[in-house]
Formats: structure tokens, sequence, C-alpha cells
């Protein structure tokens, strides 16, 4: 057949066989350039944790990069971090002077930025022996045994301790933003020894006259009217605010005489952090409801009497690789060790749990949890045993010590009720435990309870990821925590229903080592590319930004002044 075409035929026919060779080429090129995740997904198990590998090395905060980033956002950096509970204690036992670590995530989470730029910590010096350790200013260099930074210790009587500490902060503060069903007490005279610890504490920042732009970064609920104090001594510090607990809804934050106070002091920050959105939210909603002061919650911030400070969610994490780590070949004798130092035998499961003895971790709900799964699974029997740590803390409340009791009560209760079995559902050990003893429990555990009614986030969830190199072990985890926004292949709970709770104990004694090791290895990647480092490096970031953008601003101001001035 002969085909006869036009000269403008022959020009479209053409062109369209050159747009489709373009086209070849391009989509060659385009499967040839690196592949982009989506592709990489695709790829065997082996090829995705080959690039995962090589991702975190690039992108893995370390306290290398953190003080890179220190160094690389602010000019000569001095970080002050002001904390209620101090990182290194000496307490007197006897004739001797014992160094203590506190249980505390916060220590964990700060000291890293202090060390990088050998900065200085502000903190009560609450050991017994402290004084004795500390120059006649409150001063000594730590850690004792390679010092990194300087601690400065304040001294408050124990009087204005009993009503800041015990008083406003942890009778009425703590229950105020945990929904653990305490009910919150507010007296006039903790509220008076709570500011007076405040300003004692903003004096301590000033008598150290830094030189430049100090960077203090503020922590926790003891210290809400401290930013405004800071910036009325001093108002070119960069103050910044970490609320390490939760922050309940407006209704709930009006319970609080002193509501408006606590707010205007710790908005003077230039910014706040919480763990969740959520906290932020709620934040944000008792800022409405209490304060004449614009919420912009499309940059995240609050103007109020002129002042912009912005609130942000800073999820806290945990050391990455675990400091405590062993080779997992040393795991299975680890373990029979542990369960023989706790006269437990060896064919057993066995189940963790690590807190403070505080009621808003859920102890006694999780002992009652554990008794239900044996009622049911009366199999388990003998076969199966639950260690609890539980630190006293906060002693001289009573809430506090009538938690004691209860725990010890119900523990007790149980085991007897279980008397004919030759192994203990419950073995509790109401005592702090060292970092190091800690991380063996974790590793010699089949599961790890972290069932709190209520916490800000929860590191003990973080830490038993971190531990478990192994890849084995389940955790079940609270929806209330903070954790559970983050580690969602955790078997998440609610620690008010002991049928729930008792559901999961099984299913995590039950689960395969091939699942175990699935959930860990996701969970392990969200706490390694989350760790402390991340949490404070974007925090610092931040606080650089937030500088940054005021800058800007009073420049622009100045000018705007200065050329209305010239103009008139
Ligand atoms: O979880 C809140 C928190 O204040 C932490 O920041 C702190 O490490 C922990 O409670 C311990 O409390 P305390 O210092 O009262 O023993």
């Amino acid at each position: 057949m002969n085909i006869e075409l036009t000269e403008s035929q022959v020009a479209i026919v053409s062109a369209l066989f050159w747009l489709a060779i373009a086209f070849g080429i391009l989509a060659w090129l385009y499967h040839k350039k690196p592949a982009p995740l989506r592709v990489t997904l695709e790829h065997s198990k082996r090829g995705l944790e080959r690039v995962r590998s090589t991702v975190q090395t690039v992108t893995r905060w370390n306290a290398e990069r953190l003080k890179s980033l220190l160094f690389d956002s602010f000019d000569k950096p001095k970080v002050c971090v002001i904390s209620n509970r101090e990182p290194y204690i000496h307490n007197r036992e006897g004739a001797l002077t014992k160094l203590l670590r506190p249980a505390s995530g916060l220590v964990s989470a700060l000291e890293p930025i202090v060390k990088a730029c050998s900065g200085l910590w502000i903190a009560h010096g609450s050991g017994s022996a402290d004084r004795e350790m500390s120059d006649k200013n409150g001063k000594l260099q730590v850690p004792p045994e390679k010092p990194e930074y300087l601690l400065k210790r304040v001294w408050i009587s124990k009087e204005d301790e009993d009503g800041y500490y015990n008083g406003f902060a942890n009778e009425g503060l703590w229950p105020l933003c945990h929904i653990a069903h305490t009910r919150p007490r507010f007296s006039e005279g903790d509220w008076n020894k709570y500011v007076k610890v405040n300003q004692q504490f903003a004096k301590a920042m000033a008598d150290e006259k830094l030189p430049g732009r100090p960077v203090v970064l503020v922590q926790d609920y003891h210290f809400a009217l401290l930013p405004k104090l800071l910036k009325q001594n001093r108002p070119e510090t960069l103050v910044s605010l970490f609320w390490h607990i939760p922050w309940p809804n407006a209704e709930t934050f009006g319970i609080c005489p002193w509501r408006e106070n606590l707010l205007t002091g710790m908005l003077a920050s230039d910014l706040i952090g919480f763990h969740t959105q959520f906290h932020c939210n709620n934040f944000f909603a008792s800022v409405e409801r209490f304060l004449e002061a614009k919420v912009d919650r499309e940059t995240s911030s609050v103007t109020h009497q002129g002042h912009v400070c912005t609130i942000k969610p800073f999820p806290i994490g945990v050391d990455w690789p675990s400091p405590h780590a062993i080779e997992d070949s040393a795991f299975e004798d680890e373990r029979l060790a542990i369960l023989a130092e706790f006269g437990l035998p060896s064919e057993i499961k066995l189940g963790v749990g690590v807190d403070r003895a505080d009621y808003t971790k859920g102890i006694v709900e999780r002992f009652r949890s554990i008794e239900l799964f044996l009622e049911l699974h009366p199999e388990w029997i003998d076969r199966f045993s639950f260690i609890q740590i539980a630190s006293p803390c906060r002693t001289k409340i009573a809430r506090y010590a009538e938690l004691s009791s209860e725990i010890k009560a119900t523990a007790k209760e149980i085991n007897e009720r279980f008397a004919y079995a030759k192994v203990p559902p419950i073995v509790l050990k109401l005592k702090q435990h060292s970092h190091e003893q800690i991380h063996k429990l974790y590793r010699a555990a089949d599961f790890c309870l972290v069932t709190p009614l209520h916490d800000g986030m929860n590191l003990v969830a973080k830490e038993f990821v971190s531990a478990r190199s192994d890849m084995r072990g389940v955790l079940i985890l609270s929806h209330f925590a903070g954790a559970a926004m983050e580690l969602d292949h955790a078997l998440l709970v609610n620690p008010y229903s002991a049928n729930e709770c008792a559901k999961a104990i099984h299913q995590a004694i039950m689960m395969p080592p091939s699942e175990q090791a699935e959930r860990m290895r996701i969970m392990g990647e969200q706490v390694s590319e989350r760790n402390i480092y991340a949490w404070a490096g974007s925090f610092l970031s931040e606080i650089s930004e937030v500088s940054r953008r005021k800058g800007l601003r009073t420049s622009l101001f100045k000018r705007e002044k200065e050329h209305l001035k010239a103009t008139s």
C-alpha cells in the first residue's frame, strides 16, 4: 500500500518520533538516578537495612553533632541549665560520703548539652554532704571523676523546701497536671515559698554575671515563675522552659488559684517546650481562657504584654546506643545471673517494671492485672514472675507514704493468694537501683510493663527498647504515656483495664521471636533517631531560630523608628 503524506503530516510524524525518543531517554535517566526511598522500600530487607544505616550515619544525632550545632548557632555559647534536681548528690553515710546519680530522665537528657559547652548547671543542693563537697559559693566541677562543667548548688531551708517542693510543686502542680485522680492541694503558704525559691534561683543566676548573651534552659514545673524573673534581671537573656510533665485542659488548670501568675511567668520565655502537640494545645487553650494574649496556632506562638513566646513539642529521648550495652552473646548468662540473684528459677517467663514509687505510674493497677492474668491462665503459675523496682521518692508527702504502703500491701496480698506456688508472682524492690542494675533487668526480661495512668513521656519505655540489642522482649505500654505517640509497635493498653493488661501479658509471653524482633526493630529505629541528642539539638536549633527572628524584628523596628524620626 502506498501512503502519500503531505508536508505538514510528515512534520507532525517526525515531531512525534523525536518526542518519543526524548521521552524514552528521560525515562531511562529517571530509573538510573539514585533510588528514592519509595523505590528502596520495595527492595530486599537487607538492602533496606543497608540504606537505613547509611542514612543514620549521615543524620543520627550524637554528642559531636550537638557540640557543632551549639558552636555554629551561638556566639561563644554559655548555656545554663536550671533544675530542681541536681545531677550529682553527695550524701553522708556514717563516716563515708556517697555520690548518688538521681533516677531522673531530665538529668540524662540535659547533661550532654552542658558538657558540650562546659556550661553551668544551677540546682537545689539536696544531699546531706553537698555543702562539704562544694566551695563557699556552693560550686564544684562535675562529673567528680572527670570534670566537664560547673554545678552551682542553691541552698534551700527545710521550711522553704517544704512549701516550694513538697507543697506547691508536688501536692499542687503535680496532681493538677496529671490525670491520676489525686486531688491537688493549694495553700497560700506553699505559694509564697514557691515564689521565694523561684526568686532565689533567679538571683543565683544573676550573681553569675555571665558574659555575652546567656542561653538559659529552665526545667519543669518547679520554676514556672523563673522565666519572667530572669528577663527582668537581664532582658537580653535567651530563656527557654521545658515542661517535663503533661499540661491539663483549661478547665482543670483553672483550679489553680495562681493560674494567671503561672502563665505570665512562663510566657516571658522565648521558647516553651512540651513533649506532645496535645499538651501544647492544652496550653494554648489555657492561655486563651485566662489571659489577654494573642494565640497564633499557625506560628505556634503567644504574644503577651508585647513579648512573643514560641510553644512547640519536643519529645524527649534516651542515649543511643545505650551506654550500658553488652555483647548479645552475653545476654543468656546475664539473665541466669539475674534470676539467681532474685531467687527465681531459670525456666520462667519474666516481666519487669521500673518506676519511681509515684501514684501516676499505675503500679497497684499493674499488680492487679498480674493477679488477673494468673487467674485467667493458671497454667503459668510457677512458670512466671514479675520484678517491680519502685524507687522511693517525695517520701515526706502523705500521699506518697500512703502509696508505698499500698504497693507493699497489694504485692503481699497477691503473693499470699498464690502462696502454694513455688515461684512468687511479684518480687517487689522498694529501693533505688543503679542504671547498670536496671539495664541488666531490662535485658533479662521477656516483657516490660510501662503502664502509667498519665505521663508526659516516660523514658523507661525507650530505655527498655534501647537495652534490647538482641531484638527480643515485648514492651507493654500505656496509651496515656507520651511515649505511646511514638512507640506504636508496643502492645498498647489502657492501664485502668486489668483485663486488657492481663491479655497483653499473655500475648507478650506467647509472642513468637520473629514478631518480637520485628516490633523491636521498628521501635529501635524510632528510639535511635529521636535520641537525647536529637531532642537537645532540635530544642537548641529552635532557640537559635527564635533569637534570629527576634533580632530581625528588633532591627526592623529600630530602622522604622529612625525613619519616622527623620521624616517627621
Ligand atoms: O517526670 C517529671 C520529673 O520532674 C522529672 O523531670 C524528674 O526527673 C522526676 O520527675 C523526678 O522527680 P523528683 O525530682 O521530685 O524526684
